[in-house]
């Protein structure tokens, strides 16, 4: 027993380490969830779709039917036409919302940018969905003229469209008006528009000013990552997408006395409890008030690396502030994440000035 307490001990020192020079994932580490921890002695598992009752009775879904209003609300879903459920990531509800756009167009072409967080490219080899991928702008965002030649080229296809709500690396946003004013102006009917609102899914929405993202438009679903800006310490997705398109996709099924609607069978049911907890002990205002700090302290570090003129960049609207790359020992020490020539800091709630100082200084010092 001394030999597994020690191993747990020395666990704990080691993830506290990590923890603390973390400056490179957009992770929330400073959310606190303590008083959900009894819940972990119950075997919490969803079943098949949140709001159909199923003969498992061990769940969270009334939690989960909360946070998912909560969401419904936020994107301004049409009443009549909201559904959703709590994935294991930002990729499973990629999956679903281009899964709902196979579904209901077969013979669709998935188009996307090239600065598109590679969770698309699998789920178009998983779902065998030819791909179109789209140029980027110089700062990130998709290129809607390019956009426009490669859709004018296949108009007889249908069209399934990936936008980014913040793009991984640079943390550029694709505007659903202007990829909707391409699409009317090709004479497209017959398109499924998804969004991966993994990160400024829960930033937009609070940000004025921003550019419009919600179910007012053509959009039939949406993919946010729950362990990113709210922080809930396991990983969790939330998955948005119109009633009536979900309809036509899903199943019911006599085993689980549910309609099979969702990709995975038994989902995580202590996750919806800490979206939940995190929904009403933060709410609206406690997130707006985080993402415009996290924004603030974005502008500070994008500042202070132009004071010291080490080559960096901040799109509107983002705390993702990237920058050329620094040695090694910098990547390693702060876990950097590194594309090309770039590496990114991810302002997150936990990142205040005192971190962004010290990672300054160390560029200087080079
Ligand atoms: C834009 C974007 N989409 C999707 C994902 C995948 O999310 P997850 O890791 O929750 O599956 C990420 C993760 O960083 C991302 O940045």
């Amino acid at each position: 027993m001394d030999k597994v307490n020690q191993r747990l001990t020395s666990f704990k020192k080691d993830m506290d380490a990590k923890t603390a020079s973390m400056l490179g994932y957009p992770i929330n580490t400073s959310a606190n969830f303590r008083p959900l921890y009894d819940f972990l002695d119950y075997a919490l598992i969803n079943l098949g779709d949140p709001f159909v009752p199923s003969s498992w009775r061990i769940n969270s879904e009334k939690f989960e039917q909360e946070a998912l209003r909560f969401f419904g609300r936020l994107y301004r879903m049409p009443k009549e036409d909201f559904w959703g459920y709590l994935t294991s990531g930002g990729t499973e509800g990629n999956t679903y919302g281009i899964f709902v756009g196979r579904q209901l167009y077969p013979e669709g072409v998935l188009y996307f940018s090239a600065d598109t967080h590679y969770s698309i490219q699998k789920i178009a080899r998983l779902l065998r969905i030819p791909t179109v991928m789209v140029k980027s702008q110089a700062h990130g965002e998709i290129d809607y003229t390019d956009l426009e030649q490669q859709i004018a080229a296949r108009r007889h296809l249908p069209v399934l469209l990936n936008l980014n709500l913040g793009t991984t690396m640079r943390g550029a946003i694709d505007r659903i008006d202007l990829a909707e004013a391409v699409l009317k102006r090709q004479g497209i009917k017959r398109f499924h528009l998804h969004c991966d609102a993994a990160l400024f899914g829960m930033t937009l929405p609070f940000l004025s000013g921003a550019p419009q993202a919600d179910f007012r438009q053509s959009i039939g679903s949406l993919a946010i990552s729950g362990h990113k800006f709210i922080g809930t310490h396991m990983p969790v997705g939330i998955v948005l997408a119109r009633k009536s398109l979900v309809e036509r996709v899903g199943n019911a099924v006599d085993y689980i006395g549910s309609l099979d609607t969702t990709i995975a069978g038994c989902r995580n049911g202590h996750t919806p409890l800490f979206l939940w907890y995190a929904i009403q002990t933060r709410g609206r205002q406690g997130f707006a008030r985080e993402a415009r700090a996290c924004l603030a302290n974005a502008k500070y570090l994008h500042q202070r690396l132009q004071d010291i003129a080490w080559p960096s960049w901040l799109n509107p609207y983002s705390n993702i502030v990237y920058f050329q790359k620094p040695p090694k020992q910098i990547c390693e020490k702060w876990q950097l994440a590194i594309s090309d020539e770039f590496a990114h800091v991810l302002v997150m709630q936990q990142v205040g000035k005192e971190k962004i100082k010290e990672l300054v200084e160390d560029l200087t010092k080079l």
